[in-house]
């Protein structure tokens, strides 16, 4: 595992999500009331591409079909209505270091 710089704190403002690569695999961050979050970047219903979600009350939601993922852990809160259980996002440890936005994977 290790760090990487994935943009400038500065540069994601609050409820921003924006894909970044990281060690050869794209992933979102997210800048919930100024807390950084990453996660993998595929919805795990039907693998929509979530940095055209948006956030919505501090959760992450598909705008395919409305799944709705915690931005901290990637877990489901709701999957989209009838389609039984899906799988959690990946998520990613993230710091800031002077005033870069960091992941790690
Ligand atoms: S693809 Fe994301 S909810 Fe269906």
């Amino acid at each position: 595992m290790n760090w990487y710089k994935v943009g400038k704190a500065s540069s994601l403002k609050d409820g921003d999500i924006a894909k970044v690569k990281v060690s050869n695999r794209e992933i979102i961050i997210m800048n919930i009331n100024g807390n950084y979050y990453a996660t993998s970047h595929l919805c795990t219903h039907e693998d929509y591409d979530l940095s055209e979600g948006f956030i919505d009350d501090g959760t992450l939601i598909c705008p395919n079909h409305f799944a709705t993922f915690n931005p901290k852990t990637g877990e489901v809160i709701s999957p989209p209505e009838g389609a039984g259980d899906i799988s959690p996002l990946t998520s990613f440890k993230t710091k800031v270091e002077n005033g870069e936005i960091m992941v790690e994977a």
